[in-house]
């Protein structure tokens, strides 16, 4: 009965990358409420003092998003995580404050099941790079 389902059904059954399921645009939202939120953190906001275009660093990390949550780059752009963050001299608690700002923003501007994977794959990106920013 390989014709007795209709193709539209089939191509919802099939799962949407996270970055589409939630969208460019709201990726672009996310990014910048997160910022809004850093840029006055007490103890984070003095490391974005290397930052003087804010939205070009904006649109590159909605880039960098989009790309972690599934989606194909669209610019031809290699992210120097490791040398950027190790010239900040974070310590273990940042990665945590810088963490806790990304979940709260997500939590006000997606619905839950998004937000928790988005931050998920947060989590994952950070067990990743930490050893190499830290240093151990
Ligand atoms: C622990 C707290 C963190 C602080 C204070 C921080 C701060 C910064 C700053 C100041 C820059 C700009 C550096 C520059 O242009 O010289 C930057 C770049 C960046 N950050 Fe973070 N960051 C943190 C953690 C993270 C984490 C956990 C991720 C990913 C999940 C991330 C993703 C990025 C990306 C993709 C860039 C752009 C790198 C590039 O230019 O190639 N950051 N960060």
């Amino acid at each position: 009965m390989a014709n007795s389902v209709p193709p539209d059904y089939r191509a919802m059954a099939r799962v949407k990358p996270l970055c589409e399921q939630i969208g460019r645009q709201r990726i672009a939202a996310v990014v910048h409420a997160f910022y809004d939120r850093l840029r006055v953190h007490p103890e984070l906001e003095h490391f974005f003092s290397v930052i003087h275009d804010w939205p070009a660093h904006e649109e590159l990390i909605v880039e960098y998003w989009w790309v972690v949550l599934g989606g194909d780059a669209m610019e031809e752009r290699e992210f120097a995580m490791a040398d950027k963050h190790r010239a900040l001299n974070l310590a273990e608690s940042d990665f945590d404050l810088w963490l806790d700002c990304l979940r709260e923003t997500l939590v006000e501007q997606l619905e839950p099941h998004l937000a928790a994977q988005w931050e998920k794959h947060a989590k994952q990106v950070i067990d990743f790079i930490k050893p190499s920013i830290l240093g151990r």
